[in-house]
């Protein structure tokens, strides 16, 4: 597992879209791994200004989001569907048939979870998967537990989440299940990168880096990972 460190959260947004842009300009149909929350904003920013200047297209693309809220409404202004529209998919010209993130309110979420990962797959597997992190060293909603998952799954959210998380839930309150793709599904990504900003990360961080390979700090899985890559802010980086 390798990391980088940045000067500023503008550096590394712009190394990582310097990720993504390469990969694009060799595989146009590229399958790109997405994640929501703060972290990957200021990427997908600098990749909306690349592809505004006419340096990328996402025409070809096809992207599978890392998970989705349950018992949310899809177009709540909560959803990751919501989030991903409005941070990415409607400012690009990717196709809205090529963009995929799981129904958080399926009727069967084990089907669908399944489907998910069947589609990833069919699609022949993701090239980059992109990742954030809890401050509890989740990826996707994978929480602390005592095993490692494998597939796509729903999950219980541990309080630490929804506390870090319900600061954008005004209205309804944050849900308390989610879909996630498995710690299983994660790893067969070829490529991962991690964006991890701020003092609250420097702990995960440091459990990733320099703590053992467990279950009970989930993002530690990555040091088995044959091409992982941390991108870090200085903060994020300070208890290395
Ligand atoms: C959320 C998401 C994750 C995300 C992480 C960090 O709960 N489920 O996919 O990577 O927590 O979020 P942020 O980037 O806002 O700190």
């Amino acid at each position: 597992m390798e990391y980088r460190i940045f000067a500023s959260t503008d550096e590394l947004a712009l190394a990582c879209a310097d990720i993504f842009m390469e990969l694009l300009k060799e595989k146009k149909n590229a399958v790109l791994g997405l994640a929501t929350g703060a972290s990957p904003v200021k990427t997908y920013q600098e990749l909306i200004r690349r592809y505004e200047a006419g340096e990328i297209s996402f025409a070809d693309v096809t992207t599978f989001n890392l998970d989705e809220y349950c018992d949310l409404p899809k177009n709540d202004k909560n959803s990751y569907y919501t989030f991903m529209h409005e941070n990415l998919f409607n400012h690009v010209d990717i196709k809205e048939e090529n963009t995929h993130l799981m129904d958080g309110n399926a009727a069967d979420a084990e089907l669908e979870a399944a489907a998910f990962d069947a589609l990833i797959e069919e699609a022949g597997g993701i090239d980059i998967q992109l990742l954030g992190v809890g401050r509890n060293g989740h990826i996707g909603f994978n929480e602390p537990a005592d095993h490692f998952s494998d597939g796509s799954f729903k999950v219980k959210l541990k309080q630490s989440t929804i506390d870090a998380n319900s600061i954008y839930f005004d209205e309804n309150p944050m849900p308390r299940y989610a879909l996630t793709m498995g710690i299983g599904t994660i790893m067969k990504a070829k490529k991962i990168v991690l964006i991890a900003t701020g003092e609250k990360k420097a702990e995960a961080i440091r459990a990733a880096i320099k703590g053992e390979v467990t279950p009970r700090c989930p993002v530690s899985i990555l040091q088995r990972h044959p091409d992982a890559l941390l991108l870090l802010d200085k903060e994020a980086a300070s208890l290395l």
